[in-house]
């Protein structure tokens, strides 16, 4: 057999000589017996700062691991048990939120707008394919992020890139720019309060479908579709008091919603501190979040992030593009999918408008010979990133559009479902993304662009995703909703 001994660059920056364990193709017990939440270090590990101080890493890393979890077991098995229901077609996936959140927007307005927004999105969901639609969103830990380049350069300085408010700080400078393993502890406490908030809205009457008005962000006043959401709105309403009264249950008797997080399982030492066993339950659970999911740029099936993930219990996501060789696929749910558990792994894909209907079929294929079923979530984002001639970071909207059109389409033609999307959005009113029910060229990008890293979509284009999925699904399943007219 191949030595696997190679000498690796682990995540404080040094080298070390390391023989990765290896990997037993058995039930997931027994395979977990060669894995702990370190075992990660012994594979090359991708998009991974380098700290001045390794001891620091330790000391920040042991005192998040003392902190109470931010998630527990139950609700992410509870989360799994739903995705499980989304792989069958049963329900629906609605994954969004910012590219990156920051540590300076965690403020009541920016979270309670985003879930309004995911909230509104899932309602007009709900009503196009009559499923159940789960809500998860991408906040309460989306603080770290892969980049292209370790340094940036700018007027001949070379500095560390940003990667994210866990690692280092965006302004140009020496001290803002080097990696800081206090900021982990900063991330755990941010998404503490995330969630927090997130928790009591949800609680209370805030989600609550009968008080759909709590929702409404102040654009529903004046968008060219305000009419159409107004009209679904009342309907669903008016379904509601009717199955009440014909069940004879009231308001305040159900527990209506669900909320989950996620975020990219990218920043290795900050996911094995939140790395925990649970009293009554087998296995390992990262508790920072109910669903992690590993990035395009970090799902090499021989390194340390897949290595990482195979041994936590959660339902995790992979990202794949275009680089994706169906044999790497094969290989990469053998690996994080050995036992077929249902909901346990979500393949989110993000190809491009113009890549997706080469590049798709032949993963479809390859998974399916595996004889797994997997969750299929578009991501219509991230392969449709384009520069201005200005050089500023946009997406157009009718890409976004034709490249989940599409994705349902090829589901569809290959037997397959298309069980959820992932978006980039916020609930504030910015001008990042160009195209769009209120047609933003490139001369309004600068108008009120805010975006650190990716243009994500406005309220307005958020809405706009939703109402276009909602009519494919209802065209998709035979039905013509309201929503049609
Ligand atoms: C992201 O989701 O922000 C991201 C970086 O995606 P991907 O890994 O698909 O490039
Ligand atoms: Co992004």
């Amino acid at each position: 057999m191949m030595s696997l001994e190679r000498t690796v660059r682990v995540a404080s920056g040094a080298r070390r000589k390391l023989t990765p364990v290896p990997y037993v193709r058995t039930g997931a017990h027994q395979a977990m017996a060669d894995w702990s939440p370190d075992s990660w270090r012994t594979k090359p590990a991708a998009q991974q700062p380098v700290y001045r101080d390794d001891a620091e890493v330790s000391r920040v890393m042991q005192e998040i691991s003392k902190l109470p979890p931010l998630v527990t077991s139950w609700e992410v098995g509870a989360l799994k048990t739903q995705l499980a229901g989304a792989a069958t077609g049963e329900s629906f996936l609605l994954q969004g939120g910012d590219c990156a959140e920051s540590f300076d927007h965690c403020d009541s307005s920016t979270i309670a707008n985003k879930l309004k927004i995911l909230l509104q999105m899932s309602l007009v969901l709900v009503h196009g394919s009559q499923k159940r639609v789960i809500r998860v969103g991408r906040f309460a830990g989306q603080y770290a992020k892969p980049r292209s380049d370790d340094y940036e350069t700018r007027d001949g300085v070379s500095l560390p890139s940003y990667r994210g408010d866990l690692i280092n700080r965006p302004p140009f400078t020496e001290a803002d720019r080097t990696p800081d393993p206090e900021l982990m502890l900063r991330g755990y406490e941010r998404a503490a309060l995330t969630l927090n908030f997130i928790r009591s809205l949800v609680s209370r009457g805030f989600v609550d479908p009968h008080r759909l008005e709590y929702w409404d962000l102040d654009w529903v006043k004046n968008s060219p579709m305000a009419d159409e959401y107004r009209r679904m709105a009342r309907t669903i309403g008016e379904s509601l008091r009717f199955m009440e009264n014909i069940l004879g249950v009231h308001p305040g008797e159900l527990q209506w919603i669900d909320f989950f997080t996620s975020h990219e399982g990218l920043h290795l030492p900050y996911e094995q501190a939140q790395t925990r066993r649970v009293p009554r339950q087998e296995g390992w659970w990262n508790l920072s979040t109910h669903f992690p999911w590993i990035g395009m740029r970090t799902a090499d099936p021989e390194g340390a992030h897949v290595e990482y993930f195979r041994g936590v219990r959660n339902p995790i996501a992979v990202k794949i593009g275009g680089g994706m060789r169906p044999e790497a696929l094969k290989q990469l749910v053998d690996i994080l999918h050995p036992d077929n558990e249902p909901g346990r792994l979500t393949l989110i894909h993000r190809f491009g408008n113009e890549s997706i209907e080469r590049s798709l079929g032949p993963l479809l294929y390859a998974v399916r010979a595996t004889g797994k079923t997997v969750l299929w979530c578009c991501d219509p984002m991230h392969g449709n990133t384009r520069m201005t001639a200005d050089g500023i970071k946009t997406r157009h909207f009718g890409d976004i559009l034709s490249e989940l059109d599409q994705a349902f389409d090829i589901h569809a033609a290959h037997g397959s479902h298309l069980g959820g999307i992932h978006i980039e959005l916020t609930g504030e009113d910015v001008t990042e993304c160009v195209g769009g029910a209120r047609g933003l060229n490139e001369t309004d990008l600068t108008r009120a662009y805010q975006s650190q890293l990716d243009p994500r979509l406005n309220y307005e284009q958020a809405i706009e995703i939703a109402l276009f999925a909602a009519r494919k699904m209802s065209k998709l399943n035979g039905r013509h909703g309201p929503q049609q007219v």
